[in-house]
């Protein structure tokens, strides 16, 4: 099930984020080990583990937040390591990040918050930032005026919302969205899985996507990744986890419950 893309120099047709090999060490503790992962355009994939297997170091190391021990990450045919400075922006560019922990900035007023990337743009206005900014609040089902509140007056659930109406700002074609629902019961949880799979269809990005809870890995993503102690340890359509015979897999997606972390 598992790519060999190490063996060839070029990724396989239609492959958006190659990731080659990757490994990462902190000192003595070996956390991401030889991590092959491709991912075609327009897939949806989740990355399951338990908790400190790697998931959202191994989302950081593709965004470039955490440079790999080893290995490396190709996108749209092109190695990350050999971007220039220009290369890296526009890559950036392209993506749209939710952190796990929401990483809104109480300074600013929920608007500013969804604007920010769009603020940074020098050839757009104020007005029109906040014109997109709260364009992307009522597509995440909020009222506008909730844009002139600070990120602390808000729920759990609305700052979900906010964090994802941030990533979508500037219209990615790739999106990265670390425990989107972690932390809200099930019924919230299943409007922001709904919020996602629209969103993500509107712009018809391509997805990683982390969560520790099985009813929305099944939701969201057409592909799953199971990552344990820093290996992946199955990789297929959503559709085959059941079957995959793999004892850790199994044991994970039985012994899944939603969990209320933060
Ligand atoms: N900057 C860092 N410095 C040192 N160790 C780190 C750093 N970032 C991550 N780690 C370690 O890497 C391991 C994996 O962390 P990671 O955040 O990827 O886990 P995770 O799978 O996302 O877990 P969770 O489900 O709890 O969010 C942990 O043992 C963590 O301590
Ligand atoms: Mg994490």
């Amino acid at each position: 099930m598992m790519n060999n893309v190490n063996a060839a120099q070029e990724s396989a047709p239609n492959v958006l984020i190659d990731i080659r090999a990757l490994s990462k060490r902190f000192g003595p503790e070996q956390v991401l080990t030889n991590v092959d992962l491709a991912v075609a355009h327009g897939d949806s994939l989740v990355l399951i583990g338990g908790s400190g297997s790697g998931k959202s170091l191994l989302l950081k190391c593709i965004v470039g937040l955490v440079a790999p021990t080893s290995g490396a990450i190709w996108i749209d045919g092109q190695d990350t390591a050999d971007m220039s400075a220009s290369e890296r922006q526009a890559f950036e560019g392209r993506f749209g990040m939710l952190f796990q922990r929401q990483g809104l900035f109480d300074s600013m007023l929920v608007w500013e918050n969804v604007a920010f990337r769009l603020l940074q743009d020098q050839s757009l206005s104020r007005s029109d930032a906040r014109d997109i900014a709260n364009e992307k609040i009522r597509s995440v089902g909020l009222e506008v005026e909730v844009g002139d509140l600070s990120p602390a007056e808000l729920s759990g659930g609305m700052q979900k919302r906010v964090g994802f109406a941030r990533a979508i700002a500037t219209d990615p074609d790739i999106l990265f969205l670390d425990e989107p629902t972690a932390g809200l019961d099930p019924i919230m949880s299943n409007v922001i899985n709904e919020i996602i799979a629209h969103g993500v269809e509107a712009l018809g990005a391509t997805t990683i996507s982390i969560t520790s809870d099985m009813v929305s890995a099944r939701k969201i993503s057409n592909r799953i990744a199971m990552i344990d102690e820093g290996h992946i340890i199955w990789d297929g359509p959503t559709m085959a986890i059941d079957e995959s015979d793999n004892p850790v897999v199994e044991r994970f997606i039985r012994s899944n419950v939603q969990i209320f972390q933060e």
